[in-house]
Protein backbone atom coordinates (compact mmCIF):
# COMPACT_ATOMS: atom_id res chain seq x y z
CA UNK A 1 0.00 0.00 0.00
CA UNK A 2 1.34 3.26 -1.07
CA UNK A 3 0.96 5.91 1.92
CA UNK A 4 2.91 9.17 0.23
CA UNK A 5 2.84 10.55 -3.61
CA UNK A 6 5.63 13.40 -3.80
CA UNK A 7 4.23 15.16 -7.00
CA UNK A 8 7.88 15.96 -8.05
CA UNK A 9 8.66 12.17 -8.36
CA UNK A 10 7.59 11.26 -11.66
CA UNK A 11 7.07 7.26 -10.60
CA UNK A 12 3.83 8.55 -9.07
CA UNK A 13 2.91 9.51 -12.41
CA UNK A 14 0.39 7.31 -14.28
CA UNK A 15 -1.28 8.22 -17.94
CA UNK A 16 0.54 10.80 -18.89
CA UNK A 17 -1.82 12.77 -21.45
CA UNK A 18 -0.84 15.63 -24.39
CA UNK A 19 -3.91 17.91 -24.13
CA UNK A 20 -3.90 19.84 -27.69
CA UNK A 21 -5.62 22.09 -29.47
CA UNK A 22 -7.06 21.29 -33.00
CA UNK A 23 -4.29 22.81 -34.55
CA UNK A 24 -1.53 20.69 -32.42
CA UNK A 25 -0.83 22.98 -29.51
CA UNK A 26 0.48 21.09 -26.60
CA UNK A 27 -2.66 23.11 -23.60
CA UNK A 28 -2.29 20.88 -21.08
CA UNK A 29 0.11 18.16 -19.80
CA UNK A 30 -1.43 15.94 -17.77
CA UNK A 31 -0.36 13.28 -15.19
CA UNK A 32 -3.24 11.20 -13.36
CA UNK A 33 -1.98 10.51 -10.13
CA UNK A 34 -5.02 8.44 -8.07
CA UNK A 35 -7.45 6.88 -9.90
CA UNK A 36 -10.84 7.43 -8.45
CA UNK A 37 -12.54 5.12 -5.99
CA UNK A 38 -16.07 3.93 -5.18
CA UNK A 39 -19.57 5.25 -6.51
CA UNK A 40 -18.69 8.85 -5.80
CA UNK A 41 -15.44 8.68 -7.90
CA UNK A 42 -14.25 9.94 -5.32
CA UNK A 43 -10.26 10.60 -4.37
CA UNK A 44 -9.23 11.10 -7.86
CA UNK A 45 -6.25 13.44 -8.77
CA UNK A 46 -4.27 14.78 -11.78
CA UNK A 47 -1.09 16.77 -11.69
CA UNK A 48 -1.25 19.13 -14.65
CA UNK A 49 0.85 21.80 -16.29
CA UNK A 50 -1.59 24.09 -18.23
CA UNK A 51 0.41 26.26 -20.52
CA UNK A 52 0.01 29.98 -21.26
CA UNK A 53 -2.99 30.19 -23.48
CA UNK A 54 -2.25 31.57 -27.00
CA UNK A 55 -4.20 35.48 -27.26
CA UNK A 56 -5.94 34.14 -30.99
CA UNK A 57 -7.23 30.60 -29.46
CA UNK A 58 -9.65 32.55 -27.14
CA UNK A 59 -11.26 30.78 -24.18
CA UNK A 60 -12.34 27.09 -24.26
CA UNK A 61 -15.73 27.33 -22.35
CA UNK A 62 -17.09 24.19 -20.65
CA UNK A 63 -18.96 22.89 -17.96
CA UNK A 64 -19.97 19.27 -16.44
CA UNK A 65 -23.23 17.80 -15.17
CA UNK A 66 -22.07 15.74 -12.88
CA UNK A 67 -18.73 16.50 -11.99
CA UNK A 68 -16.97 18.63 -9.11
CA UNK A 69 -13.39 19.91 -9.39
CA UNK A 70 -11.55 21.21 -7.23
CA UNK A 71 -7.81 22.96 -8.52
CA UNK A 72 -5.41 24.19 -6.78
CA UNK A 73 -3.41 26.80 -8.66
CA UNK A 74 0.23 26.28 -7.10
CA UNK A 75 2.35 29.01 -9.54
CA UNK A 76 2.01 30.97 -12.64
CA UNK A 77 -1.21 33.78 -12.82
CA UNK A 78 -4.39 32.65 -14.30
CA UNK A 79 -7.59 34.18 -15.38
CA UNK A 80 -11.17 32.34 -14.57
CA UNK A 81 -14.29 32.96 -16.50
CA UNK A 82 -17.14 32.03 -14.56
CA UNK A 83 -20.92 32.60 -13.78
CA UNK A 84 -20.82 35.81 -15.73
CA UNK A 85 -17.58 37.19 -14.41
CA UNK A 86 -13.94 37.08 -15.06
CA UNK A 87 -11.56 37.28 -12.26
CA UNK A 88 -7.59 36.74 -11.51
CA UNK A 89 -6.34 33.70 -9.94
CA UNK A 90 -3.07 33.75 -7.91
CA UNK A 91 -0.96 31.07 -6.56
CA UNK A 92 -2.33 29.74 -3.48
CA UNK A 93 -5.71 29.69 -4.80
CA UNK A 94 -8.33 27.05 -4.94
CA UNK A 95 -10.65 27.13 -7.62
CA UNK A 96 -14.26 25.10 -6.85
CA UNK A 97 -16.06 23.92 -9.94
CA UNK A 98 -19.64 22.98 -9.35
CA UNK A 99 -21.94 20.76 -12.20
CA UNK A 100 -23.38 23.29 -14.31
CA UNK A 101 -21.00 25.92 -13.65
CA UNK A 102 -19.66 26.74 -16.87
CA UNK A 103 -15.89 27.66 -16.90
CA UNK A 104 -13.01 28.86 -19.06
CA UNK A 105 -9.39 29.39 -17.98
CA UNK A 106 -7.33 31.62 -19.59
CA UNK A 107 -3.42 30.96 -18.48
CA UNK A 108 -0.94 34.13 -18.47
CA UNK A 109 1.97 31.39 -17.77
CA UNK A 110 2.53 27.66 -17.39
CA UNK A 111 0.33 27.52 -14.18
CA UNK A 112 0.73 24.10 -11.82
CA UNK A 113 -2.72 22.89 -12.00
CA UNK A 114 -3.55 20.02 -9.75
CA UNK A 115 -7.30 19.03 -9.34
CA UNK A 116 -9.14 16.58 -7.21
CA UNK A 117 -12.19 15.45 -8.41
CA UNK A 118 -15.43 13.82 -7.55
CA UNK A 119 -18.68 12.54 -9.16
CA UNK A 120 -16.99 13.06 -12.96
CA UNK A 121 -16.86 10.28 -14.68
CA UNK A 122 -13.23 10.03 -15.72
CA UNK A 123 -12.65 6.64 -15.34
CA UNK A 124 -15.82 5.18 -17.04
CA UNK A 125 -15.05 2.26 -19.23
CA UNK A 126 -12.26 0.71 -16.57
CA UNK A 127 -10.11 -1.76 -17.78
CA UNK A 128 -10.73 -0.95 -21.37
CA UNK A 129 -10.01 2.50 -20.71
CA UNK A 130 -6.81 1.97 -19.11
CA UNK A 131 -5.52 -0.05 -22.19
CA UNK A 132 -6.67 2.47 -24.96
CA UNK A 133 -4.61 5.12 -22.85
CA UNK A 134 -1.99 2.87 -22.29
CA UNK A 135 -1.54 1.55 -25.72
CA UNK A 136 -2.84 5.00 -27.77
CA UNK A 137 -2.35 7.87 -25.41
CA UNK A 138 -3.05 10.60 -28.10
CA UNK A 139 -6.72 8.86 -29.12
CA UNK A 140 -8.46 12.54 -27.93
CA UNK A 141 -5.98 14.06 -30.45
CA UNK A 142 -7.63 11.38 -33.13
CA UNK A 143 -10.62 12.87 -35.38
CA UNK A 144 -11.52 9.33 -35.72
CA UNK A 145 -12.02 8.77 -32.01
CA UNK A 146 -16.04 8.95 -30.99
CA UNK A 147 -15.67 12.31 -28.76
CA UNK A 148 -18.90 11.50 -26.87
CA UNK A 149 -17.54 7.82 -26.01
CA UNK A 150 -14.53 9.45 -24.60
CA UNK A 151 -13.56 7.95 -21.27
CA UNK A 152 -13.79 11.23 -19.61
CA UNK A 153 -17.82 12.12 -21.50
CA UNK A 154 -19.21 14.36 -18.75
CA UNK A 155 -18.32 17.73 -21.05
CA UNK A 156 -20.59 20.12 -22.20
CA UNK A 157 -18.91 22.74 -24.87
CA UNK A 158 -20.33 26.16 -24.55
CA UNK A 159 -20.22 29.60 -26.60
CA UNK A 160 -16.66 31.47 -25.98
CA UNK A 161 -17.50 34.26 -22.83
CA UNK A 162 -18.20 37.67 -23.82
CA UNK A 163 -18.46 40.70 -22.04
CA UNK A 164 -17.66 38.90 -18.23
CA UNK A 165 -16.99 41.21 -15.80
CA UNK A 166 -14.07 41.38 -14.15
CA UNK A 167 -13.78 41.27 -10.55
CA UNK A 168 -11.56 41.11 -7.90
CA UNK A 169 -11.44 37.34 -6.48
CA UNK A 170 -13.04 37.89 -3.59
CA UNK A 171 -16.16 38.01 -5.89
CA UNK A 172 -15.62 35.36 -7.27
CA UNK A 173 -17.05 32.46 -5.36
CA UNK A 174 -15.34 30.12 -6.77
CA UNK A 175 -11.88 30.88 -5.99
CA UNK A 176 -11.36 29.93 -2.31
CA UNK A 177 -8.11 31.21 -0.80
CA UNK A 178 -6.73 30.41 2.87
CA UNK A 179 -7.14 33.88 3.65
CA UNK A 180 -10.51 34.26 3.28
CA UNK A 181 -11.86 31.11 5.18
CA UNK A 182 -15.82 30.43 5.12
CA UNK A 183 -15.43 29.39 9.13
CA UNK A 184 -12.60 28.70 11.13
CA UNK A 185 -11.59 27.25 14.58
CA UNK A 186 -8.58 27.73 17.10
CA UNK A 187 -7.27 24.80 18.00
CA UNK A 188 -4.04 23.91 20.71
CA UNK A 189 -0.95 24.39 17.76
CA UNK A 190 -3.66 24.74 14.68
CA UNK A 191 -5.82 26.99 12.68
CA UNK A 192 -8.59 24.61 11.03
CA UNK A 193 -10.42 26.82 7.64
CA UNK A 194 -12.92 25.31 5.79
CA UNK A 195 -12.73 26.26 2.07
CA UNK A 196 -15.93 24.19 0.74
CA UNK A 197 -18.74 23.41 2.64
CA UNK A 198 -20.20 19.57 2.59
CA UNK A 199 -23.69 21.15 0.99
CA UNK A 200 -21.62 22.38 -1.91
CA UNK A 201 -20.28 19.05 -2.73
CA UNK A 202 -23.63 16.95 -2.97
CA UNK A 203 -22.95 15.82 0.58
CA UNK A 204 -20.09 13.95 0.20
CA UNK A 205 -16.83 15.87 1.67
CA UNK A 206 -15.90 19.14 2.64
CA UNK A 207 -12.62 20.95 1.99
CA UNK A 208 -10.39 22.25 4.83
CA UNK A 209 -7.12 23.96 5.61
CA UNK A 210 -4.85 22.84 8.66
CA UNK A 211 -1.95 25.49 9.03
CA UNK A 212 -0.26 23.99 12.05
CA UNK A 213 2.39 24.62 14.23
CA UNK A 214 5.61 22.89 14.69
CA UNK A 215 4.90 20.33 17.49
CA UNK A 216 1.26 19.92 16.34
CA UNK A 217 0.40 15.94 17.09
CA UNK A 218 -3.02 14.22 16.20
CA UNK A 219 -3.92 10.54 16.69
CA UNK A 220 -6.67 8.72 15.73
CA UNK A 221 -8.94 6.31 16.84
CA UNK A 222 -7.81 2.11 16.39
CA UNK A 223 -9.99 2.02 13.80
CA UNK A 224 -10.41 5.13 11.70
CA UNK A 225 -13.73 4.88 9.59
CA UNK A 226 -12.41 6.94 7.04
CA UNK A 227 -9.81 6.88 3.96
CA UNK A 228 -7.60 10.61 4.79
CA UNK A 229 -5.79 11.90 1.35
CA UNK A 230 -4.17 15.22 2.62
CA UNK A 231 -2.14 17.83 0.25
CA UNK A 232 0.73 19.55 1.87
CA UNK A 233 2.05 22.57 0.45
CA UNK A 234 4.37 24.02 3.00
CA UNK A 235 6.56 22.69 5.77
CA UNK A 236 7.17 19.10 6.93
CA UNK A 237 5.00 16.34 8.71
CA UNK A 238 6.03 13.02 10.11
CA UNK A 239 3.00 10.69 9.35
CA UNK A 240 2.71 7.00 11.06
CA UNK A 241 0.45 4.81 9.53
CA UNK A 242 0.37 1.15 10.73
CA UNK A 243 4.27 0.55 11.55
CA UNK A 244 5.38 2.28 8.62
CA UNK A 245 6.85 6.20 8.98
CA UNK A 246 7.66 8.49 6.56
CA UNK A 247 7.81 12.50 6.70
CA UNK A 248 6.01 14.86 3.78
CA UNK A 249 6.96 17.87 2.66
CA UNK A 250 5.42 20.25 0.32
CA UNK A 251 3.82 19.12 -2.67
CA UNK A 252 3.33 15.37 -1.33
CA UNK A 253 -0.23 13.32 -1.14
CA UNK A 254 -0.78 11.58 1.83
CA UNK A 255 -3.32 8.87 1.56
CA UNK A 256 -4.08 6.61 4.18
CA UNK A 257 -6.73 3.83 4.67
CA UNK A 258 -9.41 3.31 6.47
CA UNK A 259 -8.78 1.03 9.62
CA UNK A 260 -5.40 2.16 9.59
CA UNK A 261 -4.35 3.83 12.65
CA UNK A 262 -2.50 6.69 12.17
CA UNK A 263 -1.20 9.54 13.80
CA UNK A 264 0.48 12.39 12.72
CA UNK A 265 3.42 15.31 14.28
CA UNK A 266 4.27 18.60 12.54
CA UNK A 267 8.04 18.94 11.93
CA UNK A 268 8.30 22.32 10.72
CA UNK A 269 5.37 24.66 10.57
CA UNK A 270 2.81 23.41 7.81
CA UNK A 271 -0.46 24.05 5.70
CA UNK A 272 -1.69 20.61 4.75
CA UNK A 273 -5.04 20.26 3.22
CA UNK A 274 -7.33 17.45 3.90
CA UNK A 275 -8.60 17.17 0.09
CA UNK A 276 -10.53 13.57 0.80
CA UNK A 277 -12.82 15.93 3.55
CA UNK A 278 -14.76 12.51 4.69
CA UNK A 279 -14.81 13.72 8.55
CA UNK A 280 -17.54 15.99 9.13
CA UNK A 281 -15.02 18.87 10.79
CA UNK A 282 -17.78 21.23 10.29
CA UNK A 283 -20.02 19.82 12.30
CA UNK A 284 -18.36 18.55 15.02
CA UNK A 285 -16.05 21.90 15.42
CA UNK A 286 -19.36 23.77 15.52
CA UNK A 287 -20.86 22.02 18.45
CA UNK A 288 -17.82 21.49 20.18
CA UNK A 289 -17.03 25.43 20.35
CA UNK A 290 -20.94 25.24 21.53
CA UNK A 291 -20.58 22.43 24.26
CA UNK A 292 -17.58 24.29 25.42
CA UNK A 293 -19.44 27.58 25.41
CA UNK A 294 -22.92 26.79 26.70
CA UNK A 295 -22.14 23.90 29.19
CA UNK A 296 -18.63 23.44 30.20
CA UNK A 297 -19.56 21.35 32.57
CA UNK A 298 -20.74 18.41 29.97
CA UNK A 299 -17.81 19.26 27.56
CA UNK A 300 -15.06 18.37 30.70
CA UNK A 301 -16.70 15.18 30.76
CA UNK A 302 -14.15 12.99 28.45
CA UNK A 303 -17.21 11.48 26.71
CA UNK A 304 -18.80 14.22 25.49
CA UNK A 305 -16.22 15.10 23.06
CA UNK A 306 -15.80 11.77 21.98
CA UNK A 307 -19.23 10.53 21.45
CA UNK A 308 -19.57 14.30 19.34
CA UNK A 309 -16.15 13.17 17.21
CA UNK A 310 -17.62 9.66 16.46
CA UNK A 311 -21.12 11.13 15.51
CA UNK A 312 -19.34 12.86 13.11
CA UNK A 313 -16.96 10.60 11.44
CA UNK A 314 -14.43 12.79 13.00
CA UNK A 315 -11.65 9.53 13.49
CA UNK A 316 -9.39 11.61 15.80
CA UNK A 317 -9.41 11.15 19.21
CA UNK A 318 -6.40 13.56 20.03
CA UNK A 319 -4.95 16.64 18.58
CA UNK A 320 -3.10 19.74 19.78
CA UNK A 321 0.46 19.97 20.95
CA UNK A 322 1.70 17.25 23.16
FE1 LIG B 1 -13.76 21.52 -16.29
Amino acid sequence: MQYLYDLNDPKNFIWPLEIKTPDGYIGEHQQTVLFPEGPRRHFCMTDSVMHTTRPNTGVHFHEHVVGYETFFVDSGGMDIYITGKKAFIKPGSVLFIQPYQAHGMFFHEDVKYRGFFHDLPYAEGGDAAKMLRTTNPDFLNDPEFPKDKAPLNDFAFREPPHSFKEVPPEECAPIRHRERPMAQFELDGAMFKMLTGRWENAGLCELWCFEMKKGFYAESYKYPVNQDLYYLTEGKVKFKCYAEEFVAHQECLVKLPMYAPRSFEVLEDAVMYDVGGLPRWNDYLTDRESVLALDPERAAKPETLDDMRKKFGVHYREFGVR
